[in-house]
């Protein structure tokens, strides 16, 4: 059975339509009357961009480590097979194309003259285990289908149009996230390389083997001079935009998180000879762990979320007591002090379970990601973009990650949400319907052909 999330209360406070505060903002007073027109959008007959674009959305699922789980795991063979069929179709739609050191798919598109700096669009094509399709690949075909759109036009901006596929953002194989933006922010740690995936290959191995010199890393930053802004379009991985009955909204910001990598140590033993009382069982404890950050995070008021996803139990056998258990903790929280307070109280209630349980616990922090503003000018635009294609526009923040996070280092963000059907991500079941597919393509189209840069004159 498929279980959606649309009927499940919001946070109202974090999602607002652009009408009712669109006085203080320059442009936004026109949309007042938005709300007023077809909820569910303005229906444009032609689906021509959405066709393409889901019809590559499935050729790329269609490359995975196994046929039945979508599994795209950065710098393996299926990672390399779909960074060939992407720079392809980077080719095919008239982008000058090459894999970057990190093993980023890059396109470049020059304007009106060779050389412009560039407005920069994209996503990542690693996926996470049994994923769904749409999670990264949805914001990257469709800005190669835009920029496709221009050329077959001949159309010339007074920008460059980069699009870039990011590698590596949901960081499976390395415990890391974003390492293919970060690449490019230049923020990359060179120690990074050195870090064993389960099979013990190094990355600095991985990316050899890809085909890539892991010295050459560096080569893959670009300054803040070159790009005029990044923009992402994204499935918005949650149900708020089905809720709303809206195919397309603006993203406000970026959700910070902290992951921790707990493990718990106490005494295996024999699962029929050691007496309830005496037993130090890690994995009991590490049970308490969870509900306890589950507990937490259900009772607190400020839309705190807090995930235990993985866990491994040693020495793992159905007649031994669990010595030693490992876990990981993703907490997201809308404002980074709320988030870091949390996370401190967390850590605070599982090492009082540890001392209770006698246990030896140790947490560490393996990231920790600010919360990204997305820019107002760049949030305008993207709104204005919306109205344009006859849409309300309605603004609301992102709980997932995403490659703003490390390109806001060099660059202003910005972001637009497509509709996720039943608010289903990380999952299979995630979809996107061709007709919003299309509209998020005649939006970032719209964005496109309509950007001005920072502080440039409204036409
Ligand atoms: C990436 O998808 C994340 O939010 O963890
Ligand atoms: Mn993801
Ligand atoms: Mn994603």
């Amino acid at each position: 059975m498929t279980v959606g999330f649309a009927n499940l209360p919001l946070a109202p406070n974090l999602y607002r339509s652009a009408d009712t505060h669109a006085s203080d903002r320059r442009g936004f007073r026109h949309w007042n009357s938005m709300s007023e027109m077809n909820a569910a959008g303005a229906g444009h007959q032609n689906a021509s961009l959405g066709d393409e674009i889901v019809a590559r959305i499935n050729e790329l699922a269609a490359i995975s480590e196994t046929p039945e789980h979508l599994a795209r795991i950065f710098l393996t063979k299926e990672h390399r097979a779909a960074a060939d069929l992407i720079l392809s179709w980077m080719r095919e739609a008239g982008l000058r194309a090459h894999l970057d050191a990190i093993g980023n798919v890059c396109g470049r598109y020059e304007g009106e003259r060779p050389g412009l700096p560039c407005l920069m669009l994209g996503s990542h094509y690693d996926t996470v285990r049994d994923a769904g399709k749409w999670d990264g690949p949805l914001g990257l075909i469709t800005a190669i289908s835009c920029v496709a759109d221009l050329h077959k036009r001949g159309r010339r901006l007074p920008f460059a149009i980069e699009v870039i596929g990011f590698a590596d953002e949901e960081g499976v194989r390395f415990a890391s996230t974003l390492l293919g933006s970060r690449a490019v922010a230049g923020t990359f740690v060179e120690s990074a390389l050195g870090v064993r995936d389960e099979a013990g290959i190094s990355m600095r191995e991985a990316l050899t083997k890809f085909g890539l010199d892991p010295d050459h890393i560096g080569a893959a930053a670009r300054a803040r001079s070159e790009l005029l802004a990044y923009i992402e379009l994204h499935i918005e991985q949650g149900p708020v935009l089905e809720a709303q009955n809206l195919p397309i909204g603006v993203v406000t910001a970026i959700a910070g998180a902290t992951r921790l990598a707990a493990s718990l140590n106490g005494m295996a033993g024999h699962a029929g000879t050691v007496p309830m009382a005496l037993r130090r069982d890690a994995l009991a404890g590490a049970a308490e762990c969870i509900v306890a950050i589950e507990e937490f995070c259900k009772t607190d008021e400020g839309g705190l979320v807090g995930t235990v996803g993985y866990i491994h139990a040693m020495p793992g056998a159905t007649n031994v007591i669990p010595g030693q258990v490992s876990f990981t903790i993703d907490i997201r929280a809308p404002t980074d002090g709320h988030r870091k307070l949390a996370v401190a109280d967390i850590v605070r209630q599982i090492e009082a379970i540890a001392r209770r349980r006698k246990l030896s616990l140790q947490a560490d922090v393996t990231h920790e990601n600010r919360t990204v503003p997305c820019a107002p000018w760049l949030r305008s635009q993207v709104a204005e973009a919306i109205a344009g294609e006859g849409f309300r526009v309605f603004e609301l923040p992102s709980g997932a990650g995403h490659d703003g996070m490390a390109m806001i280092d060099i660059a202003d963000v910005g972001m637009v949400f497509v509709r996720c059907r039943g608010g289903i991500s990380h999952h299979p079941d995630e979809h996107v319907e061709v007709a919003d597919a299309d509209a998020g393509a005649r939006v970032l189209l719209r964005l496109i052909e309509n950007f001005r840069p920072r502080g440039a004159a409204q036409q």
